[in-house]
């Protein structure tokens, strides 16, 4: 049972209300799970989604089309739909751009073969890669073991297998970093930092835990939170995390984490007293309308004032809050024009904060809001303020910089006095792979998926018999077309075989709805590939062995173990 996180997490800036995704050739073979009807988030749950488009709406995840144009040389997977969803992804890709640092993380936990769906994030891992994102993968084998009631031996064996995929794959191991959960201390530390701004409340709100939830379980989660921000110890950055969007509910847990522990959180004012964004919205009205015939003026306000009142008010009367206040109590204030739902009760406690500030005037401003800094932090970051600004108790008011000048220089102050800085981490969602047989690809059913690690054969085998989206006679496939966004043979096509080559997936898709294409040529054509892929594969696994070997990441783990499912 999953239910979502706590939604002032991310205040407004996460997209609401998205449309859904036009559907050309871009088959993608979403519409082959549905049938449920109730979209839940689950980490440790089934893993299927029946309906991309809810989480949009229901989730604030953003629809990859979105980004997609400003995108360097986009992957396939993100051409084709396959990648359809993302948070905040717009920080990583402008860094890959313009060249500046950022990283890119996932985690595996190690319960079986690595199979093909395993290989999309492979890819994406590597793709960021090769675009100068410092790369991680890690083995989550402490959710293994606590989650899944793994034990240690299997756990070794699993592990070893998906890093060899991995690095078969083309993950470049002298430039990124392999680590398992359980070996690595620098994260343990990390997650024990991070889990005392974690409360027991969230976790049965986000993920259903309950009095019968083991420790250890709930140890794993402060575990992956740890992961998502490990790139951003040697310094913050941007960080995609590409996940399924089961995964979604650690994101945001993720980023709510990060966002707790900076020691300042940077907001916009108008004046001295505390808003929240939609009261700021109703205020920034009033100040706009108002101000359009009263340039803004120095108040005076403020316990100190540090570099004078002098702000260049050249005559008018300032707009104070009260002026504000009658505005919006007058019939000029139309609410339906700010955009966003705004309710009445905003725009009252707006107006009933306006009236307390009385003749105080509005003006704009950024404010830095003590949030965990030490006092010596605090100090420093008065000091470092340059230009008009106002030092109340728990926070400064500057007049002088923008608002990013101001993240940067809180972040460069955290830093300073020990604090992490994190930037909130980013995502990417893929949609899940149909299984071969229908329904969910699945580990624990072989015939269900095809593992990196099956005989060639096999995997011709498996795509031979696999279900597909033909109709019941060759006739009728002629007359009707295939359906082929319906067809786990050319979700095969379109996640894998394919490769980089859109025009050969396109001309599958063509050919399937078109008639001219009968499901067991079309099944042939992609068993013979599925076996190249499967034949180099396993050559590439081989090679791998010598640089795993190398790598400092330990497979014999020899750890003693109670192994615990809940
Ligand atoms: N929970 C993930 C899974 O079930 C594995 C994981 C652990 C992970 N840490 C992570 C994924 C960090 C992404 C980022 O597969
Ligand atoms: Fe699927 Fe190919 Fe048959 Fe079309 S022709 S339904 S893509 S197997």
């Amino acid at each position: 049972m999953t239910r979502d996180t706590d939604p002032r997490a991310d205040e407004r800036t996460d997209a609401d209300g998205l449309e859904s995704t036009e559907r050309t050739a871009r088959t993608d073979g979403g519409e082959a799970t549905a049938g449920a009807d109730s979209v839940a988030l689950d980490p440790w749950g089934s893993s299927t989604v029946s309906d991309y488009r809810k989480l949009f709406e229901e989730f604030g995840i953003e629809e990859f089309d979105e980004v997609l144009p400003e995108v360097p040389n986009p992957h396939y997977l993100m051409r084709r739909g396959v990648i359809f969803g993302h948070r905040d992804y717009r920080p990583v890709v402008d860094a890959m751009r313009e060249g500046d640092d950022c990283a890119v993380l996932s985690g595996f936990m190690p319960t079986g073969d690595p199979h093909i769906g395993h290989k999309l994030v492979f890819d994406e891992i590597i793709w960021h890669q090769e675009r100068g994102a410092d790369a991680y993968g890690l083995i989550a084998d402490l959710e293994a073991h606590s989650a899944r009631g793994l034990s240690w031996e299997e756990i070794d064996e699993h592990a070893r297998d998906y890093l060899l995929s991995l690095l078969a794959l083309g993950f470049d191991a002298e430039e990124g970093t392999l680590y398992r959960q359980s070996d690595n201390r620098e994260l343990q530390d990390l997650a024990f930092e991070l889990g005392s701004k974690a409360r027991f409340s969230e976790f049965e709100a986000i993920y259903g835990f309950d009095g019968e939830t083991s420790v250890s379980h709930m140890q794993s989660v402060v575990t992956q939170m740890a992961d998502i921000l490990y790139p951003q110890l040697d310094g913050p950055k941007p960080t995609v995390i590409p996940v399924g969007p089961d995964q979604d509910p650690h994101v945001r847990l993720a980023r709510d984490l990060a966002a707790r522990t900076r020691f300042f959180k940077v907001t916009e004012a108008y004046a001295s007293f505390e808003a929240d964004a939609l009261e700021r919205d109703v205020i920034g009205e009033a100040y706009a309308a108002l101000s359009a015939d009263a340039p803004a003026a120095s108040d005076g306000e403020g316990d100190e004032a540090e570099n004078g009142d002098e702000d260049g008010t050249t005559g008018g009367e300032p707009v104070r809050c009260e002026d504000a206040a009658d505005w919006l109590e007058s019939g000029e204030f139309d609410r339906a024009r700010l955009g966003v739902d705004v309710s009445q009760a905003a725009v009252e406690a707006a107006i009933e904060k306006l009236r307390a500030a009385g003749k105080e005037p509005l003006r704009p401003r950024v404010r830095f809001l003590d949030r965990n800094a030490t006092e010596e932090a605090f100090e420093a970051l008065i000091e470092a303020v340059e230009g008009e600004k106002r030092v109340f108790e728990a926070h400064v008011d500057t007049f002088a910089l923008s608002r990013e000048e101001a993240e940067e220089l809180a972040r460069g102050i955290e830093i300073e006095h020990g604090g992490y800085g994190f930037v909130p981490p980013s995502s990417v969602y893929h949609r899940f792979m149909t299984g071969l047989t229908g329904g969910k690809m699945s580990s624990s059913v072989p015939a269900s998926h095809i593992s990196l690690l099956d005989d060639p054969e096999d995997g011709y085998d498996k795509v031979k018999s696999a279900t597909t989206g033909g109709r019941e006679t060759a006739e009728l496939q002629r007359e009707l077309g295939g359906e082929a966004d319906k067809c786990p043979v050319y979700e095969l096509y379109a996640y894998l075989l394919a490769g980089d080559d859109d025009e050969f997936a396109k001309t599958v898709y063509d050919e399937c709805v078109g008639g001219e294409r009968l499901c067991g040529d079309c099944k042939e054509q992609a068993a013979r590939l599925m076996r190249e892929f499967l034949e180099e594969h396993r050559e590439k696994r081989a090679e791998a062995e010598e640089v795993l070997a190398e790598l400092d990441v330990d497979l014999h783990s020899n750890r003693r173990g109670v192994t615990s499912e809940d």
